[in-house]
């Protein structure tokens, strides 16, 4: 990948930045429940505060789809990220108009401001080039620290660099750095986890950590898919019958790559998926009827960690079980162990596991945790994400 310009590599005294960041955190009664997003961002704006800088921040919420919606206005987070900065943040009720462009042209170095969520505007979604040119008009330089919506070819992720000099603040510029790190180089043996419902989200990255891994785990229901694959019956358990072929071919794959694809030897099967049903663990040849997998078993959870233990490198991305409905999220919570216990880098990519890692206590013992969900999926498929491809390359 081409190396990046980022804020470090330019002058920011005295400019006025437009800074987009990814602030689609969860709320709850009106305020932020989770506020990793918010905190990853605070070195980039300490960074361009205190060397003179006047901030516009903008960021998504939800997907209101270009229309304004009272439960998705970023007030919540100006109040967290006011608290973390221990600064004030003016929020504007509105994206774009006369109001904006004057409170833009009264802030004077030193000073922030958030926007009102972008997509409450039609153009942002659609990359309208007049919405992307109105965003970049009152500004001097447009910063991209939204790795996690870097997937995304909108107004303000992409459309705007067109009007306006682009380049990377220090989360987007991590991000890429950690992220590389498996994709380039990696320290081996790399043992790659991957969980989830489907295997139709993550086709391309299984292929791609076919190729680089020495080890891929495979949990969640994308390992019921391959085991049926494998001619397993797996009673009511859900999985994509329409990927079965796709699913072969992987395995084709894997044993012609120097990869070994690792699926579950057992799984923990339920016949209602609620909190407190009743269940039993068998090996996946066992299972029929109504039961259907919801975790890995025991023995699987063995032989993961057992890799784990081996591995210099661990990339990781998806939940092994319903993760979302305990007690079906003890396989991924004692591999978060594992990992956790192992003397391997690791990488852990977005989403629910996450929450997971941080709910354990465990978030402290991984390398790096990316903020990203889909764009850290799309970055390991070796994609070019648009919101990277526009920032200036450097030299
Ligand atoms: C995310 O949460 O993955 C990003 O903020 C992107 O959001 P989106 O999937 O609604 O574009």
């Amino acid at each position: 990948m081409r190396q990046k310009k980022s804020i470090e590599d330019v002058e920011v005294s005295g400019k006025k930045i437009l800074l987009r960041a990814d602030f689609n955190v969860p709320l709850e009664e009106g305020r932020v429940r989770d506020d990793a997003r918010i905190r990853a961002v605070l070195p980039t704006l300490e960074n361009l505060l205190d060397r003179g800088a006047a901030l516009v921040l903008a960021s998504h919420l939800g997907r209101p789809k270009g229309r304004p919606d009272p439960g998705l206005k970023l007030d919540p987070v100006a109040e967290r990220l006011a608290e973390l900065l221990g600064r004030p943040v003016r929020k504007l009720d509105q994206v774009a108009g006369p109001g904006v462009a004057e409170a833009i042209g009264a802030l004077q170095s030193g000073e922030l401001l958030l926007l009102e969520n972008l997509r409450f505007e039609k153009g942002e979604e659609s990359n309208d080039r007049e919405f992307a040119r109105q965003l970049a008009e009152p500004v001097d330089l447009f910063v991209n620290d939204a790795f996690g919506t870097a997937h995304r070819a909108h107004a303000s992720t992409a459309g705007v660099a067109e009007f306006v000099p682009a380049v990377a603040g220090l989360l987007m510029k991590k991000e890429i750095e950690e992220l590389s790190r498996c994709l380039e180089n990696p320290q081996r043996p790399l043992t790659a986890i991957l969980g989830g419902a489907k295997v139709s989200d993550k086709i391309t990255v299984i292929r791609r950590f076919l190729e680089l891994a020495d080890q891929l785990l495979v949990g969640g229901g994308m390992a019921n898919t391959f085991l049926a694959a494998r001619g397993f019956d797996l009673g009511d358990s859900l999985y994509e019958k329409d990927l079965l072929k796709e699913a072969s071919s992987l395995i084709e794959s894997a044993e012609k790559s120097g990869c070994r694809l690792v699926l579950p030897v057992d799984l923990v099967v339920t016949r209602a998926l609620e909190p407190g049903g009743e269940t039993k663990t068998l090996p996946p040849q066992e299972i029929s009827g109504d039961w259907k997998a919801v975790d890995i078993g025991p023995e699987t959870v063995k032989t993961f960690s057992r890799y784990l233990s081996q591995a210099a490198m661990i990339v990781w991305n998806g939940p092994l079980g319903v993760f979302e409905i305990p007690p079906f999220d003890e396989g991924t919570k004692l591999v978060a162990r594992a990992m956790a216990a192992s003397e391997a880098y690791s990488i852990v990519g977005g989403g629910d596991l996450v929450a997971a890692l941080e709910g354990l206590g465990l978030a402290g013992a991984v390398g790096f945790i990316s903020t990203g969900g889909g764009a850290t999926l799309e970055f390991w498929e070796d994609k070019e994400l648009p919101g990277i491809k526009v920032l200036q390359d450097k030299a």
